[in-house]
């Protein structure tokens, strides 16, 4: 028999980073062990206290069965807490936040409890492929947002069009912007508030890496609406803060109604995250002490990248936070050409930067970039920064 895929899945390419693991793969089968800076998983461990926690927590909840939809109320308070303690907002677990495999997942089930066929959803690009990814499957459309080093990540809204506007459901924001790494400032998230409150948009806000930051720790989008929340909600995740990508654990957090709405989403489509991960999430959100060392670590590897990029003759597109460089190619070059170049001559694994992005207005804002994730361990960043700087671009 025939095996065809559907409409929909045969409308979306190939999933960006399993081009790039397949890259890799080619290399191994060569020999070569590249250091890969090409997907943001960390290639160090997950933080001893984490994994402690868990242990203990495997034998505590040895017949619990299926886990909750929506997290264990404690997992639940311990988010209420830290959000307080971070952003000085106060949720109430019952009923603004619910838990989510790691963000991936809610991300991309987000679109199904509110996008209509036809209506628009508002995403950056470049961005994590899973907003728009999210919209296709439910059968909406995304309208791109190009965020650049010009722009700083800010949008643009007087550019957006009526009939979009009027049309959309949600609105993405990330911050820090990934893979750009700037900061939305607390009147950029007030600006988009408005925009989105003036169209009756949802504001969603992936802060996935909101406590990898160099400078001032970075605000979120709850600090801008009420105490309700309205039509705010905030994706978060224990991945990047706390070494956690492994572990599928996160976080729906903002308007009641929005949470309500998307608890039933996932009541259909999940069995939720497994308490003894749960609990070592409640153990790392207790904890700052690892995620301030993380942070120490991140900003030496990109130093280290950021200055051999410079010695080679590069352009300086230092990111202010988050896990990724966003480096301009050189001159004339693609991003795609510029990463097999780094392959050839170094054996190094990026990703370029049009496989991240869609056009805007018939330019991919992502064409003549390529994004290095600093997750390969520190001697193999020394390792890498070396053979980049001997480069002569
Ligand atoms: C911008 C952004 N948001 C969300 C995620 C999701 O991460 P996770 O599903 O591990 O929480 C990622 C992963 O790389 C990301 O880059």
């Amino acid at each position: 028999m025939d095996i065809n895929p559907s409409t929909r899945v045969s409308s979306i390419g190939v999933y960006a980073f399993a081009a790039v693991d397949a890259k890799v793969a080619d290399l191994k089968a060569q020999g070569i062990t590249p250091i890969d800076f090409g997907v943001g998983d960390y290639q160090d461990p997950t933080p001893p206290l984490i994994r402690k926690a868990c242990k203990k927590a495997v034998d505590e909840h040895a017949t619990d069965g299926y886990p909750s939809y929506i997290g264990a109320q404690a997992y639940r308070e311990a988010v209420a807490a830290w959000l307080r303690r971070r952003f000085d907002v106060t949720l109430d677990p019952r009923t603004q936040i619910t838990s989510t495999i790691g963000s991936k997942e809610g991300i991309f089930n987000f679109a199904e409890g509110f996008v209509n066929p036809g209506d628009y959803v508002i995403c950056p690009s470049p961005g994590y492929p899973p907003y728009k990814r999210g919209t296709l499957f439910a059968e909406g459309k995304a309208y791109f947002v190009a965020v650049t080093h010009k722009n700083k990540c800010r949008y643009d809204f007087k550019k957006i069009p009526a009939e979009v506007a009027s049309n959309t459901r949600i609105m993405w924001v990330t911050t820090p912007s990934s893979p750009l790494g700037y900061v939305a400032d607390l009147d950029f998230l007030k600006a988009a508030y408005e925009f989105t409150q003036k169209h009756g948009i949802i504001l969603a806000s992936d802060e996935a890496y909101s406590e990898l930051y160099f400078g001032d720790a970075p605000p979120s989008a709850l600090q801008v609406a009420g105490p309700s929340f309205d039509g705010v909600v905030q994706f978060h995740s224990l991945s990047k803060r706390s070494v956690m990508t492994g572990w599928r654990v996160g976080w729906a957090a903002g308007d009641k109604r929005i949470i309500d709405v998307f608890k039933k989403v996932k009541t259909n489509i999940d069995s939720g995250t497994p308490n003894f991960v749960q609990d070592a999430a409640i153990a790392a959100l207790a904890d700052e002490k690892h995620v301030e060392k993380l942070r120490r670590t991140v900003k030496r590897k990109r130093n280290l990248i950021c200055t051999a990029l410079r010695k080679a003759g590069l352009k300086n597109c230092k990111n202010p936070a988050g896990l990724y460089l966003w480096q301009k190619a050189p001159d004339g070059m693609s991003g795609e050409d510029f990463a097999k170049l780094l392959i050839e001559k170094c054996h190094i694994v990026t990703t370029p930067g049009e496989w991240l992005s869609d056009e805007v207005d018939g330019v991919n804002p992502g064409a003549g970039h390529v994004r290095f994730a600093f997750v390969p361990p520190m001697a193999e960043v020394k390792d890498a920064a070396e053979r980049i700087s001997k480069l002569a671009l």
